[in-house]
């Protein structure tokens, strides 16, 4: 199976569990729902589901388990998604486009986007909280807990607020890698660490997978930046150049563009070497970190 028609297959199995969890529009809250589900099938690549699934897999060969697993995968694509909405608001990055369609708050308002934020952070843990017949009580706990500890303030969020606070500012690039870090690495980190948990991976392995999240986490936002800087609004499915127009801290404005696509190269390298103790099971996530140097979107 070659990555494409991995990531196609992935993609669908998500979206599937995605379309069975979601609350259905309709009801008092119709309007509500209906702006958090208009984000949430938008589209969008569906990475950190995948990798949380594609951990699992390094793990276990026992289907049974991946497919138990989807509704802490729905769960980050849920948090993912509710990031992109407040991102994309007028107080924060002020953008119009996102997966190819107008911005959550350009079509419902900004109070029903930050509310449709809000329920989608709180919708994800309570899949995350649901009782699993899989899972141990004790690793459902653990689960839960890195996933808040990765979207919250010493994570995601905190990214966010030093990536607002450092516009138009000079940095370091110690304050840069701290930046990507935690506003994208900390839940893409979180989302291979816990499919690695939920495939019952031993202390070794959730370590080095970790490692391999992390490495994979910094070379997303890299590359992210590199093709903001690169590439085409039509190609990206959001305003491409809103980086330097917003004077963002990123790695082609501390580096250029060479340098970038090196420094996304040595992630990905990185990445690949935490891997070295893994068989074939782990190809997936081998496939998964050139992919998230080769995309182009
Ligand atoms: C975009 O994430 C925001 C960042 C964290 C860089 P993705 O590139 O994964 O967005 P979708 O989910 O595919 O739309
Ligand atoms: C967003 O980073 C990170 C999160 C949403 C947590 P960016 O601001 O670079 O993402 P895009 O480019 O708008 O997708
Ligand atoms: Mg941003
Ligand atoms: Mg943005
Ligand atoms: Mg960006």
């Amino acid at each position: 199976m070659t990555i494409s028609d991995y990531l196609l297959a992935r993609k669908g199995l998500i979206e599937q569990a995605l379309e069975r969890e979601m609350l259905p529009a309709g009801g008092p809250f119709s309007t509500h729902i209906s702006a958090m589900r208009y984000s949430l099938f938008a589209g969008g690549k569906r990475l950190r589901p995948i990798l949380c699934l594609a951990a699992a897999e390094a793990v276990t060969d026992d289907s049974t388990i991946i497919n138990n697993l989807l509704p802490i995968a729905c769960a980050l694509e849920c948090i993912h998604t509710y990031s992109l909405i407040h991102d994309d608001l007028p107080a924060m990055d002020d953008d119009d486009l996102r997966r190819g369609k107008p911005t959550n708050h350009k079509v419902y308002g900004e109070a029903a986007a930050i509310l449709a934020g809000d329920g989608l952070l709180t919708f994800a843990f309570e899949l995350l909280s649901r009782p699993s017949t899989v899972l141990s009580a004790e690793n459902c706990m653990k689960i839960s807990h890195l996933v808040a500890g990765a979207a919250g303030s010493l994570g995601m969020v905190g990214g966010q607020s030093l990536d607002i606070e450092n516009e138009n500012k000079e940095y370091r690039f110690e304050l840069l890698k701290t930046i990507h870090k935690n506003k994208t690495g900390a839940l893409i980190t979180c989302s291979v660490q816990v499919g690695a948990i939920g495939g019952g991976a031993n202390y070794q392995q959730e370590q080095s997978l970790k490692s391999y999240g992390k490495f994979i986490g910094l070379a997303f936002q890299i590359v992210d930046d590199f093709l903001d800087a690169t590439s085409t609004t039509e190609e990206l499915g959001k305003t491409a150049g809103s980086d330097s127009e917003r004077g963002k801290a990123t790695y082609p404005a501390f580096f250029g563009i060479d340098k970038t696509k090196h420094k996304a190269r040595e992630a990905i390298q990185a990445a690949k070497s935490a891997l070295s103790s893994f068989d074939h099971r782990a190809d997936p996530l081998r496939h998964l970190a050139d992919y998230i140097y080769l995309r182009t979107h």
